[in-house]
C-alpha cells in the first residue's frame, strides 16, 4: 500500500478576527482531501497554522490595549479560537506552525539573509501605496479606480527606505512554469494577463513603519515583508533553516496549496520567485478556490455578514456542515452562501437521500430478519443497475477527488444512493415479505443494499468521519469492510451479515423553523 507521500497546505489564516465560514471551506476542503489520500495510503502532510505578523494585527491589538502577542494568543488559543474551532471541525492536521514560533523567525532571518547575500534582496527607496489590510504594496498603474486590486478597499500612500526582491528577474521563468502548476487554469490567465504580460516588478519586501514583524537581523529597523514571512511557513514548518523539524527532504516539493483566489498571485508569482531564488524545486500543485459569497458579496465583519462555523456545526452538526460545504459548491469557482441551501442541502441528500436509505435498510433487516440475513439468497437481473453502479463508483469517485472536484465526487456517491432508493422502490421488499417462499429473493435486496451503502459509506469518511463510523455500526461492517481498497470489491460484505438499528443520522429538519431560528443566533 505503500504509495509515497503527500503534502497538503491551507493558508495560514490572520488571527486578526474569529474566523467564519469561508475559512472553514478552505480548511474543510483540505482535511477531506488529506483523509482522502491517507485512506488511499499516501504518507500525508497537512499543514495548516496562523500568519501572526503584520500592520493589521499590530493596528487590532493597539485598539484592543494589548501587545500584538497577547492579541493573537487569544484569538488562536482562546476559547473558540482557531484552535477550538479546527478541533470542532475535526481537521486532521498534522502540524499546525505559528509564523511567531522561534524557529519560524530564526529560519526566516536565514531565508532574507541568503536572498541578500546572493543579490536577489537589495536595499532601495519605496515609493507607492500600501493596502493594509492585504499587507500589499501597489504601483499606481496596478490600482483599481485608485484602490487594492485584490480587496477594493483604499490604499496609503508610503515612501521609506526598504529592502526589494529581485522578482523581476524570474519571471520569463514563471511565464513558462505557470500553467504547469496553477489551477484552474481560469486563474492562469488572470496572472498572466494582469501581472506577468504588463512586466513583474521588484518587490518590496521589508517595512520600517511598524515593528510587529520579523526583524531584518542585519539591520534592525527592518522588519521583514509579511509575505515573505507568510510564504516561507511552508518550507520552515518542514525544518528548512531550523533543527525543530527534519521532512524538508521527505516532502518538499508540495504537491498542492489550496488557497483562495485573492491570494493566487501571492503563491503563483511571488512564492515560485522565491523558490527559485532559493534553489528550490516548485510547489507541484497551486490550487485557486473561490469564495464563498453572502448576496453575492465577499463576507467580512465590517459588511456585518459573516457567518459563524461554530454556530451552525453546533446546531446541525460537523459532518453536515462539512459535507454541505463540499457538495454545495464548485471548488474553483464562487458559490452563493445561504441558510437556506445549508438546510435544503441537508434534508434533500442526508436526511432523505443518504440517511432515509441506511435507516430503511437496517429497519427492514430486523424486521424481516431479526437483524440478521440468511445466507441463502437468489439474485434477479433486475440487481444488475444498482449493482453496476455500486461497483463502477470508486472508479469515478476517484477520478473526480484527483482533480480536486469535491462537489462532483459526492455527486457521483450520491447518484449511487438515489438509485439504490429506487431499487427499494422497485423491488417493493415490504410485498416480497408477505410470502414466505420470496424470502431468499428479499435477502437478496436487502443485502444489495446494505453492500451499496457500505461502498458510499467507505468512499464518505473523508468528508464525514464520524457520521460513516456510525453508519458502519449500524451496517455491521467491521474494520476490513471500511478500508478505501474494499470499496473497489463489489460482494465482500458476509451474506449472514447483522444490523443494528441505531439513531437516525440526519433528522429532517423544518426549513421555514430553522431559517426563523437562525435569524437571532447568527
Ligand atoms: O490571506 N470564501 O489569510 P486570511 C472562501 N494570511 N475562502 C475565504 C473566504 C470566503 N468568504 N474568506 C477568506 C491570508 N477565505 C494570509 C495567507 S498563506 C502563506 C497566507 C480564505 O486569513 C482566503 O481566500 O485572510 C484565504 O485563502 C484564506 O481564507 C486565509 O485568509
Ligand atoms: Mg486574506
Amino acid at each position: 500500500m505503500d504509495k509515497g507521500t503527500f503534502y497538503i497546505t491551507t493558508p495560514i489564516y490572520y488571527p486578526s478576527d474569529k474566523l467564519h465560514i469561508g475559512h472553514t471551506y478552505c480548511t474543510v476542503a483540505t482535511d477531506a482531501m488529506a483523509r482522502y489520500k491517507r485512506m488511499r495510503g499516501y504518507d500525508v502532510m497537512f499543514l495548516t497554522g496562523t500568519d501572526e505578523h503584520g500592520m493589521k494585527i499590530e493596528e487590532r491589538a493597539k485598539a484592543a490595549g494589548i501587545t500584538p502577542k497577547q492579541f493573537v494568543d487569544e484569538i488562536i488559543c482562546g476559547k473558540n479560537g482557531i484552535l477550538d474551532l479546527w478541533k470542532l471541525m475535526n481537521i486532521s492536521y498534522d502540524r499546525f506552525i505559528r509564523t511567531t514560533d522561534d524557529y519560524h523567525v530564526k529560519s526566516i532571518q536565514k531565508i532574507f539573509k541568503t536572498l541578500y547575500d546572493k543579490g536577489d534582496i537589495y536595499k532601495s527607496v519605496y515609493k507607492g501605496r500600501y493596502c493594509t489590510p492585504c499587507e500589499s504594496f501597489w504601483t499606481d498603474s496596478q490600482l483599481n479606480d485608485g484602490n487594492c486590486p485584490d480587496c477594493g478597499r483604499t490604499v496609503k500612500y508610503a515612501e521609506e527606505e526598504a529592502y526589494f526582491f529581485r522578482q523581476s528577474k524570474y519571471a520569463d521563468k514563471i511565464m513558462q512554469l505557470i500553467s504547469s502548476y496553477l489551477e484552474p487554469t481560469s486563474r492562469v490567465n488572470e496572472m498572466v494577463n494582469n501581472f506577468l504580460k504588463p512586466g513583474l516588478e521588484d518587490i518590496c519586501v521589508s517595512r520600517t513603519t511598524f515593528k510587529w514583524g520579523i526583524p531584518v537581523d542585519f539591520d534592525p529597523d527592518h522588519v521583514v515583508y509579511v509575505w515573505v514571512d507568510a510564504l516561507s511557513n511552508y518550507i520552515t514548518a518542514l525544518g528548512y533553516g531550523n533543527e525543530k523539524y527534519n521532512d524538508f527532504d521527505k516532502y518538499w516539493p508540495c504537491d498542492v496549496h489550496f488557497i483562495g483566489k485573492e491570494i493566487v498571485r501571492l503563491h503563483s508569482i511571488l512564492w515560485p520567485a522565491m523558490l527559485m531564488a532559493l534553489d528550490l524545486p516548485l510547489p507541484k500543485k497551486v490550487y485557486g478556490h473561490g469564495w464563498l459569497l453572502f448576496d453575492g458579496d465577499k463576507m467580512s465583519k465590517s459588511k456585518g455578514n459573516v457567518k459563524d462555523p461554530i454556530v451552525l456545526a453546533e446546531r446541525y452538526g460537523v459532518d453536515a456542515l462539512r459535507f454541505f460545504l463540499l457538495r454545495e459548491f464548485t471548488f474553483g469557482s464562487d458559490g452563493n452562501f445561504s441558510n437556506e441551501a445549508l438546510i435544503s442541502r441537508i434534508n434533500t441528500d442526508l436526511a432523505n437521500d443518504l440517511g432515509n436509505l441506511v435507516s430503511r435498510t437496517v429497519a427492514m433487516i430486523e424486521k424481516y430478519f431479526d437483524g440478521t440475513l440468511p445466507a441463502e439468497m437468489q439474485d434477479d437481473p433486475e440487481d444488475g443497475g444498482l449493482i453496476e453502479m455500486a461497483q463502477n463508483l470508486h472508479g469515478v469517485f476517484e477520478t473526480q477527488m484527483e482533480k480536486y472536484a469535491f462537489q462532483s465526487a459526492l455527486s457521483e456517491i450520491f447518484k449511487v444512493t438515489s438509485r439504490a432508493n429506487k431499487y427499494i422502490d422497485e423491488t417493493a421488499p415490504w410485498i416480497l415479505a408477505k410470502d414466505d417462499s420470496n424470502k431468499p429473493r428479499l435477502a437478496a435486496v436487502l443485502y444489495n443494499l446494505i453492500e451499496t451503502i457500505r461502498i458510499c459509506t467507505v468512499l464518505l469518511q473523508p468528508f464525514m468521519p464520524d457520521t460513516c463510523t456510525k453508519i458502519f455500526d449500524q451496517i455491521g461492517a467491521d474494520n476490513t469492510l471500511q478500508n478505501y481498497d474494499s470499496a473497489t470489491t463489489y460482494g465482500i460484505m458476509p451474506k449472514t451479515v447483522t444490523v443494528s438499528k441505531g439513531e437516525i443520522i440526519f433528522p429532517r429538519l423544518d426549513l421555514a423553523k430553522e431559517l426563523e431560528a437562525l435569524e437571532t443566533v447568527s
